[in-house]
């Protein structure tokens, strides 16, 4: 550690806690991957070449370039007069926000760096450009507070999980995709009420969620060049992504009540309209959706996320009680999860042609 945080002793007390924060592995933070480099090498996107030439042309134009800059629209933010609960849980927002864009930007940075295929080098530098802009971004909104995150001690002291390449294309696919309804969902709302905008980073979400839907509709492409992957047993990993990335935003959003309350949003109905926007994209390429109308679906969300909060009361007790505890609401959140996974799918007829535009 000592020879890869030379930053991090320089840095005030709070920058540790954040970048500890951002380090912290838990089930529900922000994680770190890598993959099979070689297979991912090896795809091949003759199948698709028309749309993925327009698509990396797009990339290749780059639309917002000049975006992530701070300008005139950005207000002043009286960090020290926000109250202190909001202003907490929105540092744990932003520093969960900046932890899965740099997540992304490694990622695909290390794909861009081990291959050798032109097509697939080509898009990964695009997409590792923007999300360097994109936690780059976030990052100077900590410091402003005095609480950056250190990213370079991250890439080093971070764990990695290694996902075969099939789970990394579901996996991200639905992160940028989420990534998309989530930022464009909080920017309508916001644009609707500008008095709960509290602060200015809000005000750039248009142009930035069209990034992460462009980098969604590249994994689509990508899942396209193989019918196998969504197709056969591959069905019930994509039904289990979708149901523990949708039910992991849930109990992570309702962790942060005051945030959401100064954004004027009700929790419940931000995660299903989330869900329902991407549910909706997915139609793209997944042959089915989660019925998130399902009568059992809200209630195994809430049993979820009791369970989430009964398991880190039992780690602060400590001790056999603790123990007990913490067994008990692992084995609750266990049956919620299950609970939803067994709820019946809703049928899908896959276009032949997989490519949107960001309607909403
Ligand atoms: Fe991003
Ligand atoms: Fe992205």
């Amino acid at each position: 550690m000592n020879a890869v945080s030379p930053a991090l002793h320089d840095a005030s007390e709070t920058v540790n806690e954040t970048t500890k924060l951002a380090t912290t592995e838990t089930l529900l933070n922000p994680r770190f991957y890598t993959t099979d480099f070689d297979e991912m090498d090896r795809i091949d996107v003759s199948s698709i070449r028309p749309v993925w030439d327009a698509l990396l042309a797009e990339m290749k134009a780059d639309p917002n370039k000049g975006h992530f800059k701070k300008n005139a629209d950005w207000d002043h933010v009286d960090w020290d007069g926000m109250d202190p609960a909001l202003k907490a849980e929105f540092i744990d927002f932003l520093v969960s926000s900046c932890t899965a864009e740099f997540s992304g930007c490694v990622l695909y940075k290390e794909m861009k760096r081990r291959g050798s295929n032109p097509d697939i080098c080509e898009l990964f530098s695009y997409m590792s450009r923007d999300e360097a802009r994109h936690a780059g971004f976030i990052n100077d909104a900590l410091r402003e507070a005095g609480v950056a995150v250190n990213l370079g001690f991250l890439t080093k002291a971070k764990k990695y999980t290694y996902f075969r390449p099939k789970f990394i294309y579901y996996a991200t696919y639905l992160s940028e995709k989420i990534g998309y309804a989530r930022y464009i969902t909080i920017f309508r709302h916001l644009e609707a009420h500008p008095e709960h905008r509290f602060h200015p980073i809000f005000k750039w979400f248009r142009e930035w969620c069209n990034d992460e839907f462009r980098h969604g509709e590249a994994f689509a492409l990508l899942m396209k060049t193989d019918p196998k992957l969504t197709s056969g047993i591959n069905r019930w990993w994509i039904k289990f992504f979708l149901t523990a990335v949708y039910s992991t935003m849930w109990v992570r959003d309702h962790a942060r009540h005051d945030f959401h309350k100064a954004l004027g949003v009700d929790i419940e109905w931000y995660d299903q309209e989330v869900f329902r926007k991407t549910s909706e994209i997915s139609k793209q390429v997944f042959p089915f959706t989660l019925d998130i109308d399902h009568p059992r679906w809200k209630p195994a969300l809430r049993r979820m996320e009791a369970a989430f909060i009964g398991m880190d009361d039992a780690k602060r007790k400590g001790g056999l009680a603790g123990w007990v505890g913490k067994m008990v609401a692992g084995a609750k959140g266990g049956l919620a999860f299950l609970s939803l996974y067994t709820i019946p799918v809703v049928p899908n007829d896959v276009p032949v042609n997989p490519r949107l535009e960001p309607a909403y």
